[in-house]
């Protein structure tokens, strides 16, 4: 294999051609599909001269021609990634090409494939450079059309981007359809899908009166499935007109459901293509937690139409501006659809424990950033969830009123182009007139900000200070950083617990106001911009109790020097409920990490008196959300604490975690199991706040009573698990009981497999629970699973349950005899021959393998070498395995 490329993002050039309208005709067959293209080109400077470099992957040309002439051999170079005419009209010229395409042979999902019969499209990033040659990237848009036409019978439904123009029939019994998307788009978003689909129909009236056909299509058999699907985009369009005055501009909106698919959901113009996962629910094949999903991703997808599609990114390296931006929207529209903090500390928790060892490992890379090899490796939790963290900053510093304005501008400026973060930024500065100082670091400076804070009072002047300090750990290719701005939301409690009123705070030499029309304000925002600072708050009558970064307003670790009984005071009463949360997981990573020390130490365990008694009064408390007190009563997870040693121990963090769980579970046993009682309903299914809440807080009680795996608890979850109406609490009662390995487990998932086996989303579930348990020498199991009937490596949504579940058990896949690498290594290399993206993504569970035991070091290594060193490596895995040993 020749090395590899990287390209930078210092490197973006302009394009030398821009590409006017595209006239795309696809003829889809058995054997092969035909796709005609007919480009208007328009230098960028007419008269001049460069050579025209169009993009194309296993792509076989069938012709080409320019203004209606054939061109002839020695007219263009064609290599193994693109086609080259070396002095193509220096005024606009059409280009006719035509090649030859086997999606029915197309494994790596990229391009156009089918999947279960029907042909589908994926472009984003670089899938449209396997369908035709193009000038492959973001900055060139054009308007498409689209003709198609297939088999009648095998592929009745014909859809593309944009409005249907005109259909009809064939000779031979074959039919086609013409599209027209009249907005211009880059070659990412274009979409095609044919086969035998059935929608589900609605009407959506925008609030200017435009009446818009919603079409959701899947399996003839899945269509009772799209009820929630179709909720939650009507919601999302509603909301988008309400909170951000954006409505759709279409007269018809089509979401198609595919069982086959690399990731989540495609935005598409106008043809959003969706995980069948993402899309499908009822009540008794999915989850509560599926359908939070669907309602987020339903509206993540409908929200880029305008953060996205009508605004797009001028090159890849800009992915943020589109990515961390929805991710944004569809946070704040599944807040206001549910619980605003239960939202946020599901999100932070998903930050911390996936975005932050990204960040602190080889594959660390700015929200922007500076190079890739394979760009569908940068489809990250950084580019997404630390994105989406630096738009919540802005918005943190201008409050809801500025934020809005800053969209308008962006939109008012920059509808119809492809541009990047620093356009973003300039609008919300320039709508503000804000100071923001240096903050589009955030942008360029990979790695988790490190704040410390000590705080002090003086009793003579009433004065509280605190000072910070912070730190950005050093990433691969930025040894060096600069103090980043970061907005740090304060409140003080006094005695009581309540919030003091805050009128003024002094900083470098004033005293600044930060009262808000003459009332003192119980939170402010401190803007920290120096590697060394200090706030002093004024008129403050007592020593109080300081509520820090609250409802964790910048994405950083912080590092306070507030002690126990502040936090078990914090986690009685901060008036911010995100920070009672937080005050909650400080104490149970303490706690864990001296555990973990004992345990090292062969000390016997003992659990602190003072956090069961916290627990205890969190889970009584009957005035607290029920979906908050299951967040406030789960600990921290192993990777988080794992993550703060020295040496990760994925043995004694587990048998640590482990024995406060069956502690709290035993000490609390009575409450747990009032709680499991009280949180009882043999009501229908509905998902609802109300109802959500409930059996989430059953639920958590469940899962701690069965992990003392006693006869009569493992009774009373085999009891839930027979009388539950609904998967989110018979699959709850089966986790439960599957947590101990033994006769119940075995026969509990038995019957759990014969009740599901038609339903293949229910029982990707069944293999992720096998495949992420503890029990000791698991990965034989897992290999077992390989060759169960209901597991096909060619689908990633098995592959991710499967592999990825198992990826997700440290101590299965860190197992000290090197079982569980030489599993991953060799299973990564059979994936990399078929879907590269893929195969990528489970490489990603080596990358952390240096923060081991040398044991467990060596024996990582050895599967990463032998990786990279295999023949045929894809660019995707390389990229991965080869940083990862650097
Ligand atoms: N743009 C899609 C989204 O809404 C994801 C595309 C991912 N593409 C990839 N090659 N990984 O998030
Ligand atoms: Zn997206």
């Amino acid at each position: 294999m020749e090395t590899p490329k990287e390209i930078f993002l210092k490197h973006y050039k302009m394009p030398d051609y821009f590409f006017d309208t595209v006239d795309l005709k696809f003829s889809l067959g058995e054997d092969k599909t035909i796709v005609c293209s007919r480009i208007t080109v328009l230098p960028r400077v007419e008269g001049v001269s460069f050579p025209l470099i169009l993009d194309g992957q296993d792509l076989k040309l069938v012709s080409i021609k320019l203004n209606g002439e054939e061109l002839k051999k020695e007219d263009f170079v064609l290599d193994s990634r693109h086609l080259i005419l070396a002095s193509p009209p220096t005024k606009p010229f059409i280009l006719e090409i035509v090649t030859e395409i086997y999606p029915q042979n197309n494994t790596s999902l990229e391009g156009l494939y089918k999947s279960s019969g029907n042909f589908c499209t994926q472009c984003e990033a670089e899938g449209f450079r396997k369908i035709t040659f193009y000038q492959d990237r973001p900055d060139i848009m054009a308007k498409y059309t689209c003709h198609v036409e297939a088999d009648k019978t095998l592929y009745p439904v014909l859809l593309s981007n944009g409005n249907l123009i005109e259909q009809g029939d064939l000779e031979d019994g074959r039919h086609y359809a013409l599209w027209e998307d009249p907005f211009k788009k880059p070659s990412y978003l274009f979409a095609l899908v044919a086969g035998q689909l059935i929608s589900r129909d609605d009407t959506f009236v925008t609030r200017s009166g435009r009446k818009v056909s919603l079409r959701i299509w899947t399996k003839a058999e899945d269509v009772p499935k799209t009820a929630h699907a179709m909720h939650s985009l009507m919601a999302a369009m509603k909301w988008d007109e309400e909170v951000f005055g954006l409505e759709y501009d279409l007269d018809l909106f089509n979401i198609v459901a595919v069982p086959d698919f690399n990731m989540g959901a495609m935005e598409n113009k106008s043809l959003n293509i969706f995980n069948s996962k993402l899309v499908l629910a009822s009540p008794e094949t999915a989850t509560d937690a599926d359908y939070a999903s669907i309602l987020g991703v339903i509206g993540h997808e409908y929200f880029h139409n305008w953060t996205g599609n009508r605004v797009t990114c001028r090159d890849w390296f800009q992915l943020s501006l589109k990515e961390g931006l929805t991710v944004f929207r569809d946070q704040e529209f599944s807040s206001d659809m549910g619980s605003r903090t239960v939202k946020r500390i599901a999100d932070v928790s998903r930050l911390r424990t996936y975005q932050f060892p990204q960040d602190a490992g080889p594959m660390a890379h700015p929200v922007r950033p500076h190079s890739y090899i394979k760009m569908d490796n940068f489809y990250t939790v950084t580019v997404y969830e630390k994105g989406a963290e630096v738009v919540r900053m802005y918005k943190t510093l201008l409050g809801s009123s500025g934020f809005r304005k800053g969209m308008d501008l962006y939109f008012k400026r920059h509808d119809g182009q492809a541009v990047t973060c620093e356009d973003f930024f300039a609008a919300m500065r320039d709508a503000n007139d804000a100071d923001f100082s240096n903050f589009l670091l955030w942008y360029s400076q990979a790695g988790t900000p490190l704040v410390k804070v000590t705080s002090s009072y003086n009793s003579e002047t009433n004065t509280y200070s605190l000072k910070f300090s912070q730190q950005v750990p050093p990433t691969p290719g930025q040894p060096v950083k600069d103090p980043m701005f970061i907005p740090v939301a304060i409140g003080l409690l006094d005695s009581n617990g309540n919030d003091l009123p805050l009128t003024s705070v002094f900083h470098e030499g004033l005293l600044h106001s930060i009262s808000s029309n003459g009332h003192p304000v119980s939170t402010t925002v401190l803007r920290v911009t120096k590697e060394e600072e200090e706030f002093v708050f004024h008129d403050i009558p007592h020593k109080p109790v300081p509520s820090i970064l609250r409802n964790y307003s910048a994405p950083i670790r912080l590092d306070s020097d507030l002690t126990d009984d502040d936090l078990f005071f914090l986690l009685d009463h901060d008036s911010d409920e995100f920070n009672r949360w937080e005050a909650g997981q400080i104490l149970g990573r303490k706690l864990m990490l001296s555990l973990v020390a004992d345990y090292q130490q062969n000390k016997p365990l003992v659990l602190n008196p003072k956090f069961v008694n916290g627990m205890k009064s969190i889970l009584c408390d009957s005035s607290l959300d029920k979906e908050f007190i299951a967040k406030a009563i789960t600990l921290p997870g192993e990777g988080e604490i794992m993550d703060m040693m020295e040496v990760a121990d994925p043995d004694a963090v587990h048998a640590v975690r482990c024995f406060i769980k069956k502690q709290l579970a035993s000490e609390l046993r009575g409450e747990f199991l009032t709680t499991v009682k009280d949180n009882s309903s043999a009501e229908p299914y509905e998902f609802n706040h109300h109802n959500m809440t409930r059996r989430a807080l059953k639920n958590t009680a469940l899962a701690y009573l069965a992990s003392l795996d006693d006869l009569e608890l493992t009774k009373l979850a085999l009891n839930e698990y027979k009388s539950a109406t609904n998967l989110t609490e018979q699959f709850a009662a089966l986790t439960a009981i599957a947590q101990n390995p033994g006769e119940a487990r075995d026969s509990v998932l038995a019957d759990f497999y014969r009740k599901w086996e038609h339903d293949y989303l229910v029982v990707n579930k069944w293999l992720t629970l096998q495949a992420i348990s503890d029990i000791p020498g698991n990965v034989k199991n897992v290999q077992r699973l390989l060759n169960h009937p209901s597991f096909d490596i060619r689908n990633p949504n098995k592959v991710y349950s499967l592999i990825g579940g198992f990826c997700g058990s440290p101590v299965n896949l860190h197992a000290k005899d090197g079982s569980g690498y030489e599993f991953l290594g060799d299973i990564v290399l059979q994936l990399d021959k078929l879907n590269p993206q893929v195969a990528a993504r489970m490489v990603s569970a080596f990358s952390r393998w240096r923060r081991y035991d040398e044991t467990r070091q060596a024996l990582a290594k050895v599967q990463l070498e032998k990786i990279v060193a295999a023949n045929g490596l894809s660019e995707n895995v390389y990229e991965i395995a080869s940083k990862s040993l650097a």
